[in-house]
């Protein structure tokens, strides 16, 4: 099952789990609507030719959804009659925090189940990089560059808020490849009259542009947009900035071969593991190979942001 929000990468796992799992002799069945679908008994057989043609396509072919009735007991004593009913002897859960937390409740409740994380925000612990988030960041640069031109043509300020709740992974990534002057992130401690001097300051020293990268995730106290805030301050101190929020924009697209080649290893390897027995785990990328790791301490390790990456972010914005 495919669950949550959506990640460009998740048609190459859902492929590759489809093909190796029939390679290695499984029936293989999609539910449809992540976690929704198992509960309403959305099932679907799956063979070769249902996975045809969709590597390059964004979205997901098996549709996804979020569940929060799969949290309730009620909700999970029906998923598992689902899964009984269909013979179900293990379950691949593509997605991200909250559908891999599903996923563990899954396992916990008896059911084989095996991980795949998959989420533009790359907030996932125990993985260097989740299904999803390198098509992200190209949208988003793609987006930064275009925005930069008209900028520069007008010397002027530009927000661009861009997705990650409690994490700041697309934005700070894009921040650096984008060449932006500011990025803010979840938790960066915000003095908007400061960043107003910062803009002035760096059109007098004979800047085109002013790129504030902001995550959607970053709040004033008491719960204010940040963006909102920061364009207002540098307004009144004589500035004519412009907001573009990227939103949805970045969930879509044709994947990268990045994340078409990360979902397929991901795929592969969970079918791998569930057929040697394994349950409770998660695949993961660390040091450019696929492991497994404990799906619960995956799911209570925060992710971490590079540090060495933090400190280029100030010295590259001059
Ligand atoms: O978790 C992925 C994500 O795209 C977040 O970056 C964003 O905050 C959220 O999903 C949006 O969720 P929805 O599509 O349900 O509005």
């Amino acid at each position: 099952m495919t669950s949550g929000g959506d990640a460009p990468g998740m048609n190459a796992c859902v492929r590759a789990v489809v093909r190796s799992g029939i390679a290695a002799g499984a029936n293989v069945l999609g539910i449809r609507r992540g976690f929704t679908g198992l509960m309403n008994n959305d099932i679907i057989e799956m063979d070769s030719r249902s996975v045809g043609g969709i590597i390059r396509q964004g979205g997901t072919m098996l549709m996804s959804a979020r569940a929060p009735e799969f949290a309730t007991d009620e909700g999970q004593q029906r998923a598992l009659e689902t899964l009984a009913a269909w013979g179900v002897e293990g379950v691949v859960v593509i997605g991200g925090d909250g559908s891999l937390h599903g996923a563990l409740a899954l396992h916990q409740q008896g059911m084989p189940v095996i991980g795949v994380p998959a989420s533009i925000d790359n907030d996932i612990g125990c993985t260097e990089m989740a299904i999803g988030v390198d098509t992200a960041l190209n949208t988003i640069l793609d987006a930064v560059d275009k925005i930069k031109d008209t900028a520069s043509a007008h010397q002027r300020a530009f927000l661009i808020e861009v997705m990650g709740r409690r994490h700041g992974y697309l934005a700070l990534m894009s921040g650096i490849v984008g060449g932006a002057e500011l990025v803010i992130l979840p938790n960066t401690k915000i003095d908007p009259p400061a960043i107003a001097r910062e803009v002035r300051s760096a059109f007098l020293r004979g800047k085109p542009h002013f790129i504030i990268i902001v995550a959607e995730g970053a709040e004033m106290e008491g719960g204010e947009s940040v963006t909102t805030m920061i364009c207002r301050t540098i307004a009144e101190g004589g500035y004519d900035p412009r907001v573009t929020v990227l939103g949805h924009v970045q969930r879509g697209g044709s994947p990268s071969a990045f994340d078409r080649l990360l979902g397929t290893r991901f795929g592969g390897a969970a079918v791998e593991r569930l057929l040697a027995g394994e349950s409770g785990k998660m695949t993961a990328l660390q040091a450019d190979r696929i492991v497994t790791v404990d799906l619960e301490t995956a799911l209570q390790t925060p992710p971490q942001l590079e540090e060495d990456i933090l400190r280029l972010a100030g010295p590259l914005a001059m």
